[in-house]
């Protein structure tokens, strides 16, 4: 089975077996060798040809109640994460228009507790139900017990590979202050979620290439944390380094900054380059291979550690023939 289409930066692989899964989890029982959970491939990457199943996550529907201060919203992890950003605007439930536009389904959603401008999906997850691989039962844990951190969560960790995330509960305030403080939505003055959710739209549309066009995954390596001191020590060499503050004793540098700075922007390897605009990205123009992408990916992350001492770790998994691999 082909995996071109069914993962956004449209390597050539294939699968031995791919399995279309609606609601009857079941069917994991019989399922032998090496398993792939996909929801929307927007964020992982087949490599090469995945010798096991891929198990693609398609359960629609969602349900909403309302309470004295807040909605409910319980959705399927097949649901589209966009999708349900427009659907809480429609119904005048306002909170998501900051994750507007982000690819990708809703189960998927919680892994690596999507955020974009100013908000993360913690902020409103209740709950999450999952059924574990090994016995087949259905679980749940709660926000506290997701572990949720920067692009992380408990599902990248301990049950990684061990759990299927079936559904998603999120909570949702009713009472709603404007988020426009990241970078450009600053511009707004006293904005509604309508003009927030538009502006984010506007700015993603302008920053970030479209897996339609051009095959990608997002940023391909995460904003790398740093120690206050060790970055006070790198502002003596580059005193324009940019910086956002996280706690007391560390900030987290834009590796796009720092990718850009050691001129990767529009570098290629075969079919793989590195985003003339956004180098966070790493796209691939239909021809590219999966040792291709590793090349460009390892003299980047082999760059940034020899010069400024700071290691940047993969955001998007990338799939081996066996399942999941290191950069
Ligand atoms: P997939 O790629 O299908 O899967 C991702 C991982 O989750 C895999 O390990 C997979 O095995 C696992 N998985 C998927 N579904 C389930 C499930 N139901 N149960 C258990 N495991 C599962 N992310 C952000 O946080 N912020 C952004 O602003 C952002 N912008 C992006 C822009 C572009 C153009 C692209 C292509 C990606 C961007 N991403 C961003 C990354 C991506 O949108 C998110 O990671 C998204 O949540 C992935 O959803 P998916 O369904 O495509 O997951
Ligand atoms: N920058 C440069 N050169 C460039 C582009 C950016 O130096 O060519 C520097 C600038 O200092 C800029 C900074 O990088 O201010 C940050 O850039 P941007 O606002 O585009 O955000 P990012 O850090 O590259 C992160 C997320 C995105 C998310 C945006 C908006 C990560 C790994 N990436 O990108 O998420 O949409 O912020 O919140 O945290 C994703 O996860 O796939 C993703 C796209």
């Amino acid at each position: 089975h082909s995996l071109k289409s069914l993962h956004t930066f449209g390597l050539a692989a294939q699968s031995k077996h791919l399995i279309s899964l609606e609601d009857d989890y079941s069917q994991i029982k019989n399922i032998d060798g090496p398993l792939w959970i996909l929801g929307e491939g927007s964020n992982c990457i087949f490599l090469e040809d995945f010798e096991g199943t891929v198990l693609k996550l398609q359960s629609k529907g969602k349900t909403l109640k309302e309470h004295s201060r807040h909605f409910e919203l319980t959705v399927n992890a097949g649901e589209n994460w966009h999708e349900l950003v427009c659907y809480c605007l429609q119904n005048n439930i306002d909170g998501l228009e900051n994750l507007a536009l982000i690819p990708g389904s809703v189960g998927a959603a919680p892994i690596q507790n999507i955020g974009a401008y100013g908000v993360e999906l913690n902020q409103f997850v209740n709950r999450v139900y999952f059924i574990e691989i090994a016995t087949g039962k259905l679980s749940s844990l709660s926000n506290q017990e997701c572990q949720f951190g920067y692009r992380d969560s408990v599902f990248k960790r301990q049950l990684a590979g061990k759990v299927i995330i079936t559904q998603v509960v999120l909570h949702i305030p009713k009472q709603w202050q404007a988020c426009n403080h990241y970078g450009e939505l600053s511009v707004l003055k006293e904005p509604d979620a309508k003009q927030i959710f538009d502006k984010v739209v506007a700015i993603r549309k302008s920053k970030l290439p479209d897996p339609d066009e051009i095959g990608n995954a997002g940023s391909f390596f995460k904003n790398p944390l740093v120690t206050n001191k060790h970055f006070a020590s790198l502002q003596c060499d580059w005193p324009d380094m940019p910086c956002y503050s996280v706690d007391h004793n560390s900030v987290k540098v834009p590796a796009a900054w720092l990718i850009d700075h050691l001129g990767f922007k529009g570098k290629q390897v075969g079919g793989i380059q590195c985003h003339p605009n956004q180098p966070l990205v790493l796209t691939n123009n239909g021809q590219g291979t999966g040792i291709e992408l590793l090349d460009l990916a390892r003299e980047i992350q082999t760059n940034v550690e020899d010069t400024f001492s700071i290691h940047l770790e993969n955001e998007v998994r990338l799939v081996g023939k066996k399942g999941l691999v290191a950069l």
